[in-house]
């Protein structure tokens, strides 16, 4: 069974001052697992915002989020985090992994927030080799470089086989061979049935989507690759 996300007339007002905006206006989205999708846009259009959202980790101001007709929008930190550690799989913008914990552990920690049963040593191996990071299960997160870092992000966010996976900006600390074999994961992940969302500003990955949108101002809009 794969996911069927609807996202319909999304807004998130911020307020700067006196003055409020939209960082998101109104955006409507559908997004079927097996898809793989990007999300191109200025800096400060609103990207990691509309991902914020559909990961649970910011209410919107108005609008709906439905997984397979339900609403996704919980206020419960509890039952938000727990969709966002079982359906959803999430690559922060930046740095975002724990400091005082190794990378093995950065990498299991969702398994054990999902409060599932077993034992995902061998996965978080598997994921660590399959992303070239096999060697670096021990080593704590201030003795990576950046592409490595950004790699154990994306292992930690697969590891529950997310049913979304939101990747802001995975490959912006990529060089050109680690972001085509990144491009060429997410694609099989899709296959496999996941629904990839990604933003991005980077030109090299932009053919390997079935579907790109343009982010601008807050307003979302579809445009072919
Ligand atoms: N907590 C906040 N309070 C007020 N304004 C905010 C807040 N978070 C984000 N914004 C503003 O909302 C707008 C959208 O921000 P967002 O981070 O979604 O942009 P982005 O498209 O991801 O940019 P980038 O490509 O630089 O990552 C920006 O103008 C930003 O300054
Ligand atoms: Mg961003």
């Amino acid at each position: 069974m794969t996911v069927h996300l609807e996202i319909k007339n999304l807004r998130k007002d911020y307020k700067r001052g006196e003055t409020v905006f939209s960082a998101v206006k109104d955006v409507n989205l559908e997004v079927n697992g097996g898809d793989f999708i990007s999300v191109v846009g200025h800096s400060g259009s609103g990207k990691s915002t509309l991902l914020n959202l559909i990961a649970g980790l910011l209410l919107p101001t108005s609008g709906e989020i439905l997984l397979d007709g339900e609403s996704a929008i919980i206020s419960s930190d509890d039952k938000a985090s727990r969709l966002r550690n079982t359906v959803i799989g999430h690559i922060p913008q930046g740095q975002s992994l724990l400091s005082n914990l190794t990378v093995f552990d950065n990498v299991r920690l969702p398994f054990y927030l999902s409060e599932r049963e077993g034992d995902p040593s061998a996965q978080v191996h598997e994921l660590l080799t399959g992303l070239g990071i096999g060697s670096l299960a021990g080593s704590y997160p201030n003795s990576l470089s950046g592409g490595e870092a950004r790699r154990v992000a994306i292992a930690r966010a697969l590891i529950n086989k997310p049913a979304i996976l939101l990747a802001d900006e995975p490959t912006s600390d990529l060089d050109a061979e680690n972001t085509d074999e990144i491009m060429l994961l997410f694609k099989r992940i899709a296959k496999e049935g996941t629904a990839v969302i990604m933003v991005t500003h980077d030109q090299r990955t932009l053919n390997a989507v079935d579907r790109s949108y343009t982010m601008e101002d807050g307003v979302l809009s579809n445009h072919s690759v």
